[in-house]
């Protein structure tokens, strides 16, 4: 079964969170476009240095650089048994060249996460990275005197706060969000495989909501049994 998904959401929803567990459950590719465009900037390419300031600023990127980026992605070998896409499409031009690029593939699931905004300025203040590999901290590692001392899970890279995590680029992205990217409820809402989650819950009770609403959007409610709690 080909899972097609869009997740998204504002800036700190925990798009990337239920993203990773997703993806390895369902075998399928994880697409951050964040993620993408940060590595350019770290691999201090021709792309990174164009977007950097772009990112810095809370702005988003140019509909078509983003585009041609995604659209070679999911020509990949491993996108062709499924993908969730963190963080695109964010604009109603990206939803347009989505659903061409998906034509003759399985229809998009669409999972709108729903946070207030109040828990995405503390989620996002409080939020630290691995300046090597991007990975996000997880949350319950200790006061922010021990974060900092902290190193990656993943790689034993050092913490550090996203560069684009400030408050006042925080309250920007937010903007940005409301403006031009939330208004995609509209283009999809109307669908039989859009569903809406909470996402201001455990992440556990997140990704479990998550996986009832696709499976219940791919028709699967009745074959497939509900997964083990995720191992976090
Ligand atoms: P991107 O990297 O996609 O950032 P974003 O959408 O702003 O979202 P975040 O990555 O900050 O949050 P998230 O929803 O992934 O949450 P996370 O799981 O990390 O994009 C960055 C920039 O790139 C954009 O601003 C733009 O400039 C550019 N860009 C990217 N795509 C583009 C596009 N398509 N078009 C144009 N420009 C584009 O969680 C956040 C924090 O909350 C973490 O600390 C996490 O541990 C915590 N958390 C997660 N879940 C929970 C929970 N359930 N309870 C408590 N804490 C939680
Ligand atoms: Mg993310």
């Amino acid at each position: 079964m080909e899972r097609n998904l869009v997740l998204f959401g504002p800036p700190g929803a925990g798009k990337g969170t239920q993203a990773v567990w997703l993806a390895r459950t369902w075998r399928i590719a994880h697409i951050s476009t964040g993620a993408l465009l940060r590595d350019e900037i770290k691999a201090g390419t021709a792309l990174g240095r164009e977007v950097k300031s772009v990112i810095d600023r809370g702005a988003l990127i140019d509909d078509g650089v983003i585009t041609k980026i995604v659209g070679e992605r999911l020509q990949r070998r491993d996108a062709q048994a499924g993908f969730l896409l963190d963080g695109f499409p964010r604009t109603l031009t990206q939803a347009r060249s989505l659903d061409d690029f998906v034509a003759v593939r399985a229809p998009l699931v669409v999972v709108e996460l729903v946070v207030p905004e109040e828990v995405i300025v503390r989620r996002l203040a409080a939020r630290m990275i691995c300046s090597e590999c991007g990975t996000n901290a997880p949350e319950e590692s200790g006061s922010s005197d021990e974060r900092e001392a902290a190193t990656c899970h993943n790689c034993g890279g050092a913490l550090v706060p996203r560069a684009d995590d400030a408050e006042h680029v925080v309250r920007k992205r937010l903007e940005v969000y409301r403006l031009q990217t939330e208004p995609l409820v509209g283009y999809y809402g109307s669908r039989p495989t859009f569903c809406r989650v909470d996402g201001d819950q455990l992440a556990d009770r997140v990704t479990a909501a998550i996986v009832g609403a696709v499976d219940r959007a791919c028709g699967l409610s009745a074959i497939s049994p509900p997964p083990s709690p995720p191992d976090r």
